[in-house]
């Protein structure tokens, strides 16, 4: 048997890219491709791409330059382009770059074994259709090769909320939630191949809306059903729009032991004159009462968010509201960035706010989120917590792993990858935790 040939994938973006590059790899698997992880020795590389700021976006091209010499010297190398940016700019990246052999949007990416079979005849491929197929149902089943500890597993994809900044609606298409049937499948196979913790991705996953026997199902109610897997120990989900947090949800995290304490729900600005002009649909003080609620579900969970600054219009009281709603707030974890105007959003035909301006503000959020971030860690100091063993560390004998609330947490002793232990918490590290098994 001629020796398989290899796939180099390189992820960008969120979890969900993640996610599509396993299932691609898997796609390929059945088209004869390992995976690799050097592009050096690879037959095809597909960079699976973000397309949610303009840097990431940029950064395929000069990627792309990258693998130039690569292909010129093996012209028989396939270079193909993933995810949103193929999506968004495939005929371009196909101009721009005529060294490309394929691109496949997020929507179409099961046809991809056919796609790279095309691309091997000696014709370029482009595919960046919404299909009235399933890619899921279409997708070949994961084999039953052993996993880590934890997976993420897609739910639900696209977004119906159209906020003025974002690209998502077009790019990832309408909202799609995927069957529970479909999903529990998966959660189980995953769960017969040694996962002990499932991550619900979509990018409005608390908007999902699958078909379940009896009608429509919400997230509330797949997580409830998820949590009687036996071997699945924890859950998670991400990331959720505020208006979609609804009273199940909510009392979910007081009631379900497997639905750890974290939660992402980003609220983007604190300024209600802001958020109407972002099309949030919801304001600050609506948001605040909302993490008040779900504090009373679950006193302790950690809230993470995501913040834009410099968004068209914003002026300097405005970014004092949203430094007040984080003093309010208390985040464990934040990410934050500076607007870029993205091409077919409203709010990219707006005057945009002065870069050196945003910048500075973006340089004091960041400074108060990770004052924050540490402060919730350092809390968490002589406190007891699970820890799930994802890895070894760099000292010997040091294992790491995530907490319930998604702290990497270091410990040395008797554990191994897969275990999930009780871990006192002894030290606050910048980014990470220290502990003693309990
Ligand atoms: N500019 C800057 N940040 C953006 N995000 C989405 N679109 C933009 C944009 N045009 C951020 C939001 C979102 C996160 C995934 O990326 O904060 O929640
Ligand atoms: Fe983008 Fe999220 Fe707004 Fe949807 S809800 S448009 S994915 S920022």
């Amino acid at each position: 048997m001629a020796d398989p040939r290899k796939l180099y994938i390189r992820t960008y973006g969120c979890q969900m890219n993640v996610y599509d590059s396993e299932r691609m790899a898997e796609a390929m698997g059945g088209a004869g491709y390992v995976e690799t992880d050097s592009p050096d020795d690879a037959d095809m590389i597909l960079l699976n791409t973000c397309h949610i700021r303009e840097k990431a976006a940029e950064k395929v091209y000069s990627e792309l330059g990258r693998f130039k010499d690569l292909k010129a010297a093996r012209p028989d190398l396939k270079i193909g382009v993933a995810g949103c940016v193929a999506q968004a700019e495939g005929e371009e990246i196909m101009r721009r770059q005529p060294m490309v052999d394929l691109v496949v949007g997020p929507q179409s990416y099961h046809r991809l074994p056919e796609m790279e079979a095309k691309a091997g005849q000696g014709s370029k491929a482009l595919d960046t259709d919404f299909p009235e197929e399933d890619k899921f149902a279409r997708l070949k089943g994961r084999g039953k090769a052993k996993r880590g500890p934890t997976a993420f597993l897609t739910v639900q994809e696209g977004c119906d909320k159209f906020c003025a900044f974002c690209v998502v609606p077009y790019t990832r298409g309408a909202e799609v939630s995927r069957p529970v049937a479909q999903v529990l499948d998966e959660a189980r196979d995953l769960v017969e191949r040694g996962v002990r913790e499932v991550t619900l991705l979509g990018q409005n996953v608390n908007a999902y809306h699958g078909d379940g026997p009896g009608g429509d199902w919400t997230l509330a109610r797949l997580i409830r059903e998820l949590a009687k897997l036996d071997g699945l120990d924890r859950i998670r989900f991400t990331t959720s729009h505020p208006n979609d947090m609804d009273d199940d949800l909510i009392a979910a995290h007081g009631d379900c032991d497997k639905l750890m304490p974290y939660l992402h729900l980003p609220v983007q600005s604190g300024s209600d004159r802001v958020l109407k002009r972002m099309a949030r649909k919801h304001t600050a003080e609506q948001y605040i009462r909302l993490i008040e609620r779900i504090r009373a579900a679950r006193p302790d969970i950690l809230i993470s968010g995501d913040f834009i600054v410099g968004f068209p219009g914003e002026t300097e009281d405005d970014f004092a509201d949203t430094m007040a709603l984080v003093e309010e707030v208390r985040y464990g974890q934040c990410y934050s960035f500076k607007y870029s105007a993205r091409p077919g959003t409203p709010a990219a035909e707006r005057e945009p706010v002065d870069p050196v301006v945003a910048s500075d503000r973006l340089t004091r959020l960041q400074a108060l989120l990770t004052r924050q971030q540490r402060e919730v860690q350092d809390a968490m100091v002589g406190k007891e917590v699970g820890v799930l063993f994802e890895r070894k560390g760099r000292l010997p004998g040091q294992m790491v792993g995530k907490s319930d609330h998604l702290h990497a947490v270091h410990v040395t002793g008797d554990v191994a990858v897969g275990d999930l232990a009780r871990v006192r918490i002894t030290e606050s590290a910048p980014n990470s935790l220290a502990g003693a098994l309990a």
